[in-house]
């Protein structure tokens, strides 16, 4: 018996500031953006919407398909978490009108926590094959205003089912895992955007990205050339590319660069748009490598790398089932992205500060989300939220 994703899902808002807008501004080249960092728009969340209304929203095309009876258990990973004891998991199984019966649980460890839920996700259908678990990655990367990483926020969910015998990715048991305790990137309680030391993170997801392949190396039969694709963690898109070329230099592949671009171009499309979405990255990567990829996948291998700072590393590995794209939710995706709204900078700087209540004050939320589900209001120390 196989496990692993039977159905994928993204969902970003529909605001979107054009890092052209931001260079602008700030008086740099574009192309430092573009091709620098390798990415092209980032996307702001709503004011009404949260980790919670873009899980769900991610989530409700992959209920709308397979219901909810045969879910039972949501694993929610965050490090956008909206509170420190209940979680935002809970929430999500309400919109979603999850059976009652289904567990709940939240999950941190910076980017890296959708795939510890996926491989614990993986464990629960190993021993209950009738099971599916739901897993949404979801978060809203922020950053100091003029600080390097700026240009590199944005926001996504990805909601994914763990099945067995899945109808896209089967997932091998096999993996590599790398754990240091390192300061490059960390969001302590009192704050809401993260800091980061840029350079130093860069640095310590290559060294990790050397360290989980070697131990995955040694646990599996697969070397370099067994892969047709890798996905890896995109906190953007030139980072991938980084990590690619580091990964084939290590294995001495002998590939050129063209063949190495080719192996990751396509699990780019999405995020150069979106930017980054920390737990969801990878995921919505792998999406995006799924949906636009123009030869067939069937049986491919593929290479996952997540990464999550602070830090926890893993490689594993993936193959494509036979007929996956009549199961993917394309349309759908490409109509979404198509539909966002540019913002001016004085609008994504409204976007960036509107209010977060972190004091207890009451505060009702405009609406503004195109999502299926928004935060209506935060009273007597409660999150409201409503279905559109
Ligand atoms: P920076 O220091 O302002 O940028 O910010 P830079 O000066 O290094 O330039 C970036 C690239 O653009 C360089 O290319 C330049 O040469 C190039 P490289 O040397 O790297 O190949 N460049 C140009 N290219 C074309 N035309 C031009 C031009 N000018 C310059 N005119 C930095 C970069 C990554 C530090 C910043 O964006 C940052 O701090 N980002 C946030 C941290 C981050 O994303 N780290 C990634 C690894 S850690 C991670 O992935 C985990 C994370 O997702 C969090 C989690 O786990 O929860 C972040």
């Amino acid at each position: 018996m196989s496990v692993g994703i039977d159905e994928i899902s993204f969902y970003t808002s529909n605001y979107y500031l054009d890092l052209r807008t931001l260079a602008e501004v700030q008086n740099t080249d574009t192309e430092k953006y573009y091709q620098g960092i390798g990415q092209e728009k980032m996307s702001m969340a709503a004011p009404d919407e949260d980790v919670v209304t873009m899980a769900a929203n991610a989530a409700l095309p992959l209920i709308e398909r397979v219901g909810t009876d045969s879910i039972t258990t949501l694993m929610f990973a965050t490090e956008t978490g909206i509170d420190q004891s209940k979680s935002a998991g809970v929430y999500v199984h309400r919109l979603l009108n999850l059976h009652e019966n289904c567990r709940v649980v939240e999950l941190k460890q910076a980017c890296y926590s959708a795939t510890a839920s996926i491989q614990m996700a993986c464990a629960l259908v190993a021993r209950q094959p009738d099971k599916k678990v739901l897993v949404i990655a979801s978060d809203i990367a922020r950053y100091d205003l003029d600080s390097p990483g700026e240009a590199t926020q944005g926001c996504g969910a990805v909601a994914m089912l763990i099945a067995a015998d899945p109808r896209l990715v089967e997932i091998d048991p096999e993996v590599g895992n790398y754990t240091e305790d390192v300061m490059d990137f960390w969001r302590p309680n009192y704050r809401t955007n993260a800091l980061v030391d840029g350079k130093y993170s860069t640095k310590i997801y290559l060294k990790s990205l050397k360290k989980a392949w070697q131990h995955f190396y040694e646990a599996s039969s697969l070397a370099f050339n067994d892969f047709s694709h890798f996905c890896y963690h995109l906190p953007f898109s030139r980072m991938a590319q980084k990590a690619h070329q580091t990964l084939a230099k290590f294995n001495k592949s002998g590939l050129a660069v063209e063949q190495l671009e080719q192996q990751i171009q396509d699990t780019l499309h999405y995020n150069k748009t979106i930017g980054n979405s920390y737990t969801a990255s990878m995921y919505i990567g792998l999406t995006s490598l799924l949906e636009n990829c123009t030869e067939n996948l069937a049986n491919s291998r593929i290479g996952f790398f997540s990464y999550g700072s602070g830090c926890v590393a893993e490689f594993f590995s993936g193959r494509v089932v036979a007929g996956y794209e009549q199961f993917l939710h394309r349309d759908k995706h490409q109509q979404m992205l198509a539909a966002r709204q540019e913002v001016s900078y004085d609008e994504y700087l409204d976007l960036y500060r509107y209010p977060d209540p972190r004091d207890g004050s009451e505060n009702t939320i405009e609406a503004k989300t195109s999502g299926r589900f928004r935060l209506t209001e935060i009273s007597n120390h409660k999150r409201e939220y409503a279905a559109i």
